[in-house]
């Protein structure tokens, strides 16, 4: 078969490297892709949200089928784009169409789904600029902290978690009546905040069947300790220590089934992949978010613990044929450390030299923002490579993944030491 892979990150070189080794793949290409997928790949410079541009390349290259990594596609109706033109209605999309997109696209939407469906999440109600002063109330009958969340995407940045009655009606003016994520905030989520520690769980479904991928907890604040901004995630660990088989059955009883019989039941069609972000309050799992996509860096955690032909167990989402294929896991933990620019999440320069990736024995270096330039492979993001290593325990996977980030180097590289710490 002839892949196409849509993205940049290390995500994308994650699904690049496990599909590259399915023997049912003929020809890889990842758009646009980066310095790692360029190793195993070849890329083609067209941005993920550019359908014209895609449809041209996947005629032109006879693609098979499409993964896409990033949502910003998907809410977009990527999925819908191809089944709507005779010319590329038998290619396979990996990736949910635009209805089953906006349980990542619509806070409110999702909570409205697990509402329907009974799936434990926390308490909310929504507003809009018409009814602001409702939105008020209903924040003084809350306890503190206070969690405002635009409705739209908003990059990792729209939700607003709030210690003060009077900064929680400030900011949801803000959103609502200023614009503060533009578009994505002209609707706001007010949800009970929920006490406990995160973790995400990944499922694969054809719409009818599912199964269920390894769980990872990503680390997001750039700070150690869990301090600092928040960025798109400096370092992941799979599985979840904690995570019980007895934790996971209530996951997969309370909200895994729920959520795939939602999705028939309403009508919303889901080829792909679940990302489930949970929080663990007492013994029992709630949702915390849907994304319709893998998580990056959790991606760099969970596939190199599949064993399983990626390609194969694509074909049969495909096929909705996925209740065939048994899920074999790697018993060893994976974890992952993100080298990202000094400055970021905040502004950092880019085009900075990286060093020492061939030194790097037994970790995966992972590619993100980097890119080939003048045969030299040189920065062009704030997260920059994750580096993923193997072990019989969590503790010893990182530390392989620090033994060799110490052989790397590029201008103002940084990294959280800390990976792991609360587990
Ligand atoms: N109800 C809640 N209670 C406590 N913390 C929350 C709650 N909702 C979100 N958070 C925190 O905010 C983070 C971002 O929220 P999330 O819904 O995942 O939005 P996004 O990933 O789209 O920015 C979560 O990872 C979690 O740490
Ligand atoms: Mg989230």
């Amino acid at each position: 078969m002839t892949i196409l892979i849509l993205g940049s990150g290390g995500r994308e070189h994650t699904f690049a490297w496990k599909i590259a080794q399915s023997p049912l793949c003929k020809s890889l290409y990842v758009a646009p892709g980066n310095s790692g997928t360029a190793e195993i790949a070849q890329n083609v410079n067209i941005g993920v949200t550019d359908f014209s541009a895609i449809k041209t390349l996947v005629l032109d290259k006879q693609i098979d089928m499409v993964v896409v990594g990033p949502e910003d596609p998907l809410v977009q109706g990527v999925h819908d784009f191809f089944l709507n033109d005779q010319a590329l209605k038998h290619i396979s999309v990996i990736g949910p169409q635009q209805a089953a997109a906006e349980l990542e696209g619509s806070k409110e939407f999702a909570k409205e789904f697990m509402m329907r469906h009974n799936i434990p999440t926390a308490a909310y109600q929504s507003f809009n600029a018409s009814n602001v002063e409702d939105g008020y109330a209903f924040l003084e009958t809350l306890n503190p902290p206070y969690v405002l969340k635009a409705d739209g995407l908003a990059a990792g940045k729209g939700v607003l978690i709030l210690n003060d009655l009077n900064e929680a009606k400030a900011e949801l003016k803000n959103m609502l009546v200023d614009a503060k994520f533009g578009n994505a905030s002209s609707k706001v989520v007010i949800e009970e905040f929920l006490d406990g520690i995160e973790l995400s769980c990944f499922v694969l479904t054809d719409g009818k069947n599912y199964k269920i991928l390894p769980t990872a907890k990503d680390y997001k604040r750039i700070g150690e300790g869990d301090t600092g901004l928040n960025t798109g995630g400096m370092g992941a660990v799979s599985p979840v220590p904690f995570a019980t088989p007895e934790f996971l059955n209530k996951i997969e009883e309370r909200i895994v089934k729920p959520t795939v019989a939602g999705l028939q039941k309403d009508n919303l069609p889901y080829k792909g992949f679940i990302f489930i972000g949970l929080i663990k309050v007492g013994d029992d799992p709630k949702v915390i978010e849907y994304n319709v996509r893998m998580g990056d860096p959790e991606t760099e955690v969970v596939l190199p613990r599949l064993k399983n032909d990626l390609v194969e167990i694509f074909q049969a989402i495909s096929n909705e044929t996925l209740h065939t294929i048994d899920i074999e896991i790697d018993e060893r933990a994976a974890t992952t450390v993100m080298l990202v620019s000094g400055g970021y999440p905040e502004s950092y320069e880019k085009g900075k030299e990286i060093t020492g990736i061939e030194a790097i024995t037994d970790s995966i270096p992972f590619h993100a923002g980097a890119i080939v330039k003048d045969e030299k492979v040189v920065t062009s993001g704030g997260r920059v490579m994750a580096i993923t290593s193997y072990g019989n325990t969590y503790q010893e996977a990182i530390k392989k993944s620090y033994q060799n980030i110490e052989k790397l180097h590029f201008d103002k590289m940084y990294y959280r030491k800390d990976i792991g710490f609360d587990l």
